[in-house]
C-alpha cells in the first residue's frame, strides 16, 4: 500500500484530551515498508516526527506539530509458538491492548487480564510499560521488535534490554526505535492475580494457584470493567489521558516521617529502601484538592490523580492547571511529581 501522506491534520481528534493544534504532515501506516517511506519522507523533508497510538497517553501543544505524526495502525496477532506452560504471541504495534486481551481469552491465555480497558496501543504499552491493578506489560513480554529510524535496520530487543520500569522503557528516552511488533509470553493456563486491593476485596483467594477453578479471565475483566467504571471518567465522552502524574516513588526515611503526619498514607514495594506512594491520596486526603476545578479544566471527583478536559480547554490550561496542582503538593509533602502524560 501507498503511504498517504497528508497536511495540516487537526490533531485533537487523535488524542483523548481531546487537544491539540494541527500537524503539518500526518500519515498513517499499515506496515512496515509504509513506515520506512513516512521516515524517508520526513529525513528527506528535514522534518521532526512523532509516532502515535491511539493518543490515551499525550497532551499536545496548541501550536501543533511543527512535523510529520505518524499513526502506527499496523495490525495482526498470531500464535507462534507453544510449550508446555507458556505460549508466544506476536502482536503488531498497532493493535488495541483490549483486543490482545480478547485474543488471549478466547485462547486459554493468561496473564495480562488485569490491563483490561486501558485505551492504547499494544505498541504504546511497551513504550510506557503500562500497569493496572498489580501487573505490567513488561512482565509478559518476551521482547520487543523495532526499526532503527537512522539505520532502517530492525532489532529484537528481548525483555531485559527493554529496561521496563514503573510507566518507563528504553523505548521512552530513545525515540531512534520504533516499535513494530511485541512479542507477548503468555501462560497456557489461568494463573490469576488477584493480590491488589481491590480485587483482592473480590477475589478472596490464593494466588497463583493451578487448580483454582471458581472464576476465570472473563471473569476478571468484568470487575475491572466495573472498578475503571467507576473510577475514571470515559475517554469517548470527557477529555482525559488517565493518570496525568506518576505516583512519585521515595525513600523509605521519608515515607516514615509522612507516615507519623498522615497514618493513613498507603505505600506500595519500590525496591530496597524505597516506597510507592498513591499520589490520588495525596492530592485527595492531604492536600484536599478532590475534584478541585479551574475553568473548564479539573481534577475527576472520583479520581484526583486524573486531569479532565471538561470541554474546550487548551494545552496552555491544561498546563497551567498542573503546575498549579504540582506546586501545591510541593508545598504540603515537599516530593516533586513527575508527570505521566506525554508533551507533544
Ligand atoms: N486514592 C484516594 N483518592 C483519590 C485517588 C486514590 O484516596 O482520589 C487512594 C485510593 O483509595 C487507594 C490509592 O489511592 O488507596 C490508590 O488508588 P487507585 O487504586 O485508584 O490507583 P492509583 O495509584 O491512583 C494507579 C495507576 C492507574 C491504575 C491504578 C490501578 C499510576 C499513575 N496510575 O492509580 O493507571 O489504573 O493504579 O492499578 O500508576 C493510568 O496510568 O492512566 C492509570 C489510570
Amino acid at each position: 500500500m501507498k503511504t498517504d501522506i497528508r497536511k495540516n491534520i487537526k490533531l485533537s481528534n487523535f488524542s483523548t484530551f481531546k487537544i491539540g493544534g494541527d500537524a503539518r504532515y500526518f500519515c498513517e501506516v499499515n506496515d512496515e515498508n509504509e513506515l520506512i517511506v513516512a521516515i524517508k519522507f520526513a529525513r528527506k523533508n528535514k522534518l521532526n516526527f512523532f509516532v502515535i497510538g491511539n493518543g490515551s497517553n499525550i497532551l499536545i501543544k496548541d501550536e501543533g506539530f511543527n512535523g510529520l505524526v505518524i499513526k502506527m495502525s499496523m495490525k495482526g496477532i498470531k500464535i507462534e509458538s507453544k510449550n508446555e506452560n507458556f505460549s508466544i504471541v506476536s502482536v503488531f504495534a498497532g493493535e488495541s491492548f483490549d483486543d490482545l486481551i480478547l485474543f488471549a481469552i478466547k485462547n486459554d491465555l493468561s496473564g495480562i487480564e488485569n490491563l483490561w480497558n486501558i485505551p492504547g496501543t499494544v505498541g504504546a504499552a511497551a513504550v510506557q510499560n503500562i500497569g493496572a491493578y498489580g501487573v505490567e506489560a513488561g512482565d509478559f513480554i518476551e521482547s520487543v521488535e523495532c526499526i532503527d529510524v537512522k539505520t532502517f535496520e530492525k532489532y529484537i530487543i528481548k525483555n531485559k534490554k527493554c529496561n521496563f520500569e514503573y510507566r518507563d522503557s528504553v523505548f521512552k528516552s530513545n525515540k531512534n526505535l520504533i516499535i513494530t511488533k511485541v512479542n507477548f509470553k503468555l501462560n497456557n493456563y489461568f494463573v490469576p492475580n488477584v493480590e491488589y486491593s481491590s480485587l483482592k476485596d473480590i477475589f478472596n483467594c490464593p494466588t497463583n494457584s493451578k487448580d483454582k477453578k471458581n472464576f476465570d479471565a472473563k471473569e476478571i475483566i468484568k470487575v475491572i470493567e466495573e472498578i475503571r467504571k467507576n473510577k475514571l471518567p470515559d475517554w469517548k465522552v470527557l477529555g482525559t489521558a488517565g493518570s496525568f502524574f506518576k505516583n512519585p516513588i521515595i525513600t523509605i526515611k521519608k515515607y516514615n516521617l509522612l507516615f507519623k503526619k498522615y497514618p493513613n498514607l498507603p505505600k506500595y514495594e519500590a525496591g530496597q529502601g524505597y516506597a510507592k506512594i498513591p499520589l490520588g491520596f495525596v492530592i485527595d486526603k492531604i492536600c484536599e484538592l478532590k475534584g478541585c476545578r479551574e475553568g473548564k479544566v479539573g481534577l475527576y471527583e472520583k479520581q484526583s490523580l486524573v486531569v479532565v478536559n471538561y470541554g474546550g480547554a487548551t494545552f496552555s490550561e491544561i498546563d497551567s492547571f498542573a503546575k498549579k496542582i504540582e506546586e501545591m503538593v510541593y508545598k504540603k509533602v515537599q516530593i516533586r511529581i513527575d508527570r505521566e502524560v506525554e508533551t507533544v
